[in-house]
């Protein structure tokens, strides 16, 4: 195997990828029958692939692109190739072929929620390494919310010495679901998060974190109740939902969160930072007579204007830091900074608006790729939720609105699915609601849009037998495995009609 310097770790990527299940040296050597190369004309993350009777040759646009190349080369590999150990009996030929390839988006992502359950470090690994295999190189990483906080944060340690940890969770989806009584918590330590951001970066991915604010916050306010509008002491919450507790508007709050974020921008090189700015609850501060009668003096006229106004003062901070902030789609209710980026989840509508306001956008439309929902019809579905999303369903994912001027367009940078965790409390149950789905979302965030589901299904055939030697625990195309499905635990699911109206009643204040 050859490789010039700059694609020294690359190499040692492939070396580590191509040894165990080959019991082969593949030793670096000056020219070898595998030569990895860069030629900048190729362009970012694009790759050549020239398989002949002498070689493999892989030619990168960037070294980005040389490792999409090699992940290439081990899907023309038998599928035995991502087993750990030798592998007897097995021809590791590769096809005489010619591959050109390159990614019609740049943001390919998957958003992990931590925070409703905990996922220990090591399967975070391991879901980088699944990520990298599917080609998407951008994890948002939901860290914080009402449920738990599980980042280190030196300066506020009470935010995971408190914050990390719950009473017991929520049994299930319906509203008057009983508690389990279990205690479950886990942070990562700023050790952890080193590791984990280099890992990802020597597989071409970018972590984005995410702090939520200014709402789903109650772990951090069990940890300092005075950042609340009510200041009461609070548990870490042990329902499902949005918490009515909620940020004190206050430079004091303002301060705490950007203190915070002083420490994320130090661990994180993303240049998208998140500040959460969904599902915000006004109650607490239309009832607190003090929040308006601060109001004017903000040059605010009501308190549906304080989420965008709260992450404007994030904004300020971390465009001063030159980072972008990233937020839900709730924030074009108000006034945005230029710059800022916006994840649209309620539908496209939030796309659509963004686009047209000159704002980047990622579409991760929860009507298409939320992979917390429901995979089918069939009440053998655990903990069934929302709507159902089939493979061919979140297949037809396109992240461009067709109603957006091509100049609009370049705006949507990419996509994302979203993987929500209430109901996924193990690496296990992350592996049956993701896989195949997130294969399905992966190549729509790479191909080009003309795409053809049997054909994709087809191939998902023998995809399938790799994710079997990955050890990946994905939901068969017959149902959930009895192992897999949560008797008498009810879900919440709805119509696609349902979910449309409720849809189209919150996006109604975003203004296109
Ligand atoms: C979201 O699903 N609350 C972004």
């Amino acid at each position: 195997m050859s490789a010039p310097a700059a694609l020294g770790g690359v190499l040692a990527w492939l070396q580590q990828m191509l040894r165990p299940a080959t019991g082969l040296p593949f030793p670096a050597v000056a020219h070898g029958t595998i030569a990895l190369g860069t030629d900048a004309g190729i362009g970012s993350e694009a790759f050549q692939l020239d398989v002949t009777v002498d070689g493999v040759t892989i030619v990168g646009g960037d070294a980005a692109g040389v490792f999409y190349g090699c992940q290439a080369l081990l899907q023309l590999l038998p599928p035995a190739i991502y087993r750990r150990a030798a592998v007897a009996g097995v021809s590791w030929t590769v096809p005489v072929c010619r591959v050109d390839d390159a990614p019609r988006f740049a943001w390919r992502g998957a958003m992990l929620d931590v925070a409703r359950h905990f996922l220990p470090k090591h399967d975070v690994l391991r879901f980088l390494d699944l990520m990298a295999a599917h080609r998407l190189n951008t994890l948002h990483w939901h860290l914080t919310d009402d449920q738990g906080w599980r980042l280190e944060i030196k300066r506020y340690p009470r935010l995971t010495e408190i914050g990390a940890w719950r009473r017991e969770s929520q049994v299930g989806a319906a509203r008057d679901a009983p508690g389990d009584g279990r205690p479950h918590g886990g942070f990562y330590t700023q050790d952890d998060v080193r590791e984990i951001v280099a890992y990802a970066a020597e597989r071409f991915i970018t972590v984005v974190p995410e702090i939520e604010s200014p709402g789903h916050v109650q772990a951090a306010l069990a940890a300092y109740p005075e950042l609340g509008v009510t200041r009461q002491p609070q548990e870490v919450w042990t329902r499902w939902g949005i918490s009515s507790n909620v940020l004190d508007i206050s430079s004091s709050t303002v301060d705490f969160f950007r203190n915070v974020l002083d420490e994320v921008l130090e661990l994180f090189p993303s240049r998208w930072i998140g500040v959460g700015g969904d599902e915000c609850p006004q109650d607490q501060w239309r009832a607190d007579p003090l929040i308006g009668e601060r109001l004017a003096g903000l040059g605010l006229t009501s308190v549906e204007e304080l989420p965008s106004w709260f992450v404007r003062r994030l904004d300020d901070h971390l465009t001063a830091a030159g980072r972008r902030v990233f937020g839900w789609d709730e924030i074009l209710e108000g006034d945005l900074a230029p710059g800022t980026t916006v994840a649209s989840w309620r539908g496209m509508a939030g796309a659509v608006a963004a686009a047209r306001r000159g704002y980047d956008v990622v579409a991760c439309p929860d009507d298409l790729v939320y992979l917390d929902y429901r995979q089918s019809e069939s009440p053998e579905e655990p903990i069934p939720v929302a709507i159902p999303l089939t493979v061919r369903d979140v297949y037809a994912f396109d992240p461009v609105p067709p109603s957006l001027t091509a100049a609009e367009a370049r705006h949507v940078l990419g996509g994302q699915a979203n993987i929500w965790t209430e109901h996924a409390d193990s690496p296990r149950t992350i592996d049956y609601l993701v896989f195949p789905r997130l294969c399905a979302v992966a190549e729509a965030l790479w191909s080009t849009a003309d795409r053809d589901f049997d054909n994709f299904w087809n191939r998902l055939q023998t995809h399938l037998a790799r994710l079997d030697a990955l050890g990946v625990e994905y939901r068969r195309s017959d149902g959930p495995q009895p192992w897999q499905r949560r008797p008498g635990v009810p879900g919440r699911p709805d119509t696609r009609e349902q979910r449309a109206a409720h849809i189209a009643r919150l996006v109604a204040n975003i203004q296109v």
